[in-house]
């Protein structure tokens, strides 16, 4: 079992809203230095600029894990949302301390997929797919409940860095691969590996039943969940066609949490580390147009003035901005009293093998 979703009710007090960013930020360094090696802050690339500035290491959700399972630090401060402070969690040693310090960011697309739908799904699958092996594989962007699912059933986690390299580990161990909660990265990662449309069936949690009386089951490779980011899913093939239109010479690359014919319009997809890298290596005069979310493009144009770097369209994702400066400094001021992330140890066990299972695919 998870530890049931229940906020807490404590926020952060408005002594912190009320100072300075330069003020909050004077005294988080001073816990910095203080507490040296015994504090690490990661950050995920859409935090705001003064959390990024304050984070030790920044990454994308996989990238981030890996430093987590890595970590020497005593304490852990998670900046990202819940799913990947959760994730630190499990990866992290009993005797570290994850600290989430907004306990509200989470992320819609992660409670899209409830253990209970999932374990129906899975029953209805195995009815319909006599004789054949399914392999669950979960988006890192799901509950701690979903990613022991998972490992229960000898599946995987995966992110979306390393998606095709998953859903590959998981047809040499089966034949069906049953993936959720992002409709989008599944069908992205589908179109790349160059499966037909016939090969991949959409499973919608609210039609379960009608589910169990499809009959395609046996051209079926991969069950995608019918999940979504709304971040992602304002992103347009028009506004992908206006782009070109204004910009010929620009290269456009999207998250494969976009829609399916807006990542086919664009020139290319990545994760947010693979987005940072692009643009990074771009050409000084390049122009690169990016479909992600706002924090991270507008930051990627503020770091790279050589090079025109702007948004597909402006998409915010508000849950990563609940983490602010004066969030941080609250947690440190009171280390170890608030913002303590906790997982259930039996649901952690089996979590914990779906994810060392990704982290050894890499
Ligand atoms: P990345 O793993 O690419 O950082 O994506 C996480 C996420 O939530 C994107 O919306
Ligand atoms: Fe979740 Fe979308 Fe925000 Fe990523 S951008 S954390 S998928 S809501």
């Amino acid at each position: 079992m998870a530890l049931p979703r229940v906020h807490s009710g404590v926020s952060v007090p408005h002594e912190y809203l009320s100072r300075s960013d330069a003020e909050l930020e004077k005294a988080i360094r001073a816990h910095k230095e203080t507490l040296g090696s015994e504090l690490v802050i990661l950050g995920h690339h859409y935090q705001v600029d003064a959390v990024v500035g304050l984070s030790d290491f920044t990454g994308d959700s996989f990238k981030l894990c890996r430093d987590a399972a890595n970590a020497t630090a005593r304490t852990i401060v998670f900046c990202g949302v819940r799913f990947m402070a959760e994730s630190a969690r499990i990866v992290a040693r009993p005797e570290q301390v994850v600290i989430h310090p907004e306990e509200t960011a989470g992320c819609p697309m992660a409670e899209m997929a409830e253990l209970a739908d999932v374990r129906e799904a899975w029953k209805i699958l195995s009815a319909m797919n006599p004789g054949r092996t399914i392999v669950p594989v979960t988006y890192m962007n799901s509950d701690a409940d979903i990613k022991a699912f998972c490992g229960e059933h000898g599946g995987a986690v995966c992110t979306s860095s390393n998606a095709p390299r998953v859903f590959e580990w998981a047809w040499n161990k089966g034949d069906l691969v049953f993936f959720f909660p992002d409709e989008h990265l599944g069908r992205n990662t589908a179109d790349k590996l160059g499966l037909s449309d016939r090969e991949v069936l959409i499973w919608d949690p609210r039609y379960a039943e009608a589910h169990g009386r499809d009959e395609r089951y046996s051209e079926t490779r991969l069950v995608v969940w019918k999940g979504f980011c709304h971040v992602h899913t304002r992103f347009k093939v028009e506004q992908v066609e206006a782009a070109r239109r204004d910009h010929p010479d620009a290269h456009i690359i999207v998250h494969p949490e976009c829609p399916i014919d807006v990542v086919r319009a664009a020139d290319s997809a990545g994760s947010t580390e693979a987005i940072v890298r692009r643009a990074q290596e771009a050409k000084a005069g390049e122009t690169i147009i990016v479909g992600t979310e706002i924090n991270l493009v507008a930051r990627l144009a503020r770091q790279n003035p050589d090079k025109t770097i702007l948004p597909l369209v402006p998409s915010m994702c508000l849950n990563m901005a609940k983490i602010t400066v004066s969030h941080v400094l609250w947690v440190l001021d009171n280390l170890g009293a608030i913002g303590v992330v906790q997982v259930a140890p039996e649901t952690a066990v089996h979590a914990r093998m779906a994810l060392e299972t990704m982290l050894e695919i890499g």
